[in-house]
């Protein structure tokens, strides 16, 4: 592997040996109180973000440095971007100075491929950590971990993916990953927070969450990304997606007893999900946190250390 731009059009292979070298990394450091191995040490790991972030950021800070691998922050915010410097620029800029790999963050779909072109020559590995509302490849993986330690084997469950998913990157990665891997996801929102062509996608739709909880198990709430709410489309308030597409107590008595809760966080509690049920054992919400790094700890070993990735 090269790089990690998307998970459409990622195998299944290369995904469940990612999520394999992901498990035996956890187990391996279970318990050590020195949280180091020795697999890059001499590599150079740059993280480039043009919007805000805690989990992925940190996470990968702390996936490269159990790696012993040297791990630079940029935030556009404070680079020289703010002085009116190129993305191409920056990136190259970035390989020059000895970058094996950038971890980038933009608010434009496809910057990590644009990325990953610029900097072929160089040979620097590129890794999306959300580009838009196209992909977040790490987060459809540190899912599909949690889910699978939750429950198995991923092949014939059922996902329920809950609310914006127009404008939801971490949807659209999960849709692909989690299809690959076998199971049957089902889109549960508002007709105006779907994407358009929802149709030719590996799912089904559904505008009742009500009626499709009794039948999954798991549902993947989404953030609402008000952010992006800028195109003057007709978007339910804050109250009415909250009654019909939040995950209420009520409604969590609705999933069968093996059922998981899933966030991808930030969590806009009271709203998106209550309180007791984000905090309730059916959630996986701090596991999907911790297995993040376990993930993210994989793709840089399958990007810089694994045999295949030059390749
Ligand atoms: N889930 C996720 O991408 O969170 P951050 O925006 O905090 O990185």
């Amino acid at each position: 592997m090269k790089h990690l731009l998307a998970t459409d059009g990622l195998d299944a292979e290369t995904a469940t040996a990612v999520l394999d070298t992901a498990d035996e990394l956890k187990h391996t450091l279970l318990g050590r109180e020195v949280k180091k191995l020795p697999t890059l040490r001499g590599r150079t790991v740059i993280t480039l973000f043009y919007e805000n972030s805690t989990r992925t950021r940190v996470s990968f800070e702390i996936a490269g440095k159990w790696m012993s691998a040297d791990v630079i922050n940029v935030s556009a915010s404070s680079s020289s971007v703010n002085k009116g410097e190129s993305l191409r620029d920056t990136a190259l800029t970035l390989a020059a100075a000895g970058a094996d790999c950038v971890i980038i963050r933009h608010p434009a779909s496809g910057a990590a491929h644009r990325l990953s072109g610029w900097l072929a020559e160089a040979g620097t590995s590129v890794v999306n950590a959300g580009d838009g509302t196209h992909e977040h490849p790490t987060q459809a993986l540190l899912d599909a971990a949690t889910l699978r330690e939750r429950l198995g084997s991923l092949n014939g469950r059922r996902i329920a993916i809950v609310g914006d998913v127009l404008h939801s990157r971490v949807a659209r990665s999960n849709i692909h990953l989690l299809s690959t891997l076998g199971a049957e996801v089902v889109l549960v929102a508002p007709p105006t927070l779907l994407p358009v062509g929802a149709d030719r996608l590996p799912v089904t739709v559904s505008h009742d969450l009500d009626a499709e909880l009794p039948a999954v198990d798991a549902v993947m709430m989404l953030r609402v990304q008000a952010e992006r709410m800028t195109g003057g489309g007709f978007f339910p308030s804050s109250r009415e997606y909250s009654i019909s597409y939040g995950l209420s107590e009520r409604r969590q008595e609705l999933l069968p007893d093996h059922a998981v809760v899933l966030h991808p966080g930030p969590m806009l509690r009271g709203m998106e999900i209550a309180h007791a049920v984000a905090d309730s054992p059916a959630s996986a919400v701090t596991e999907q946190v911790r297995n993040g790094v376990h993930v993210r700890m994989a793709v840089l070993y399958h990007l810089l250390a694994s045999e295949g990735a030059a390749a």
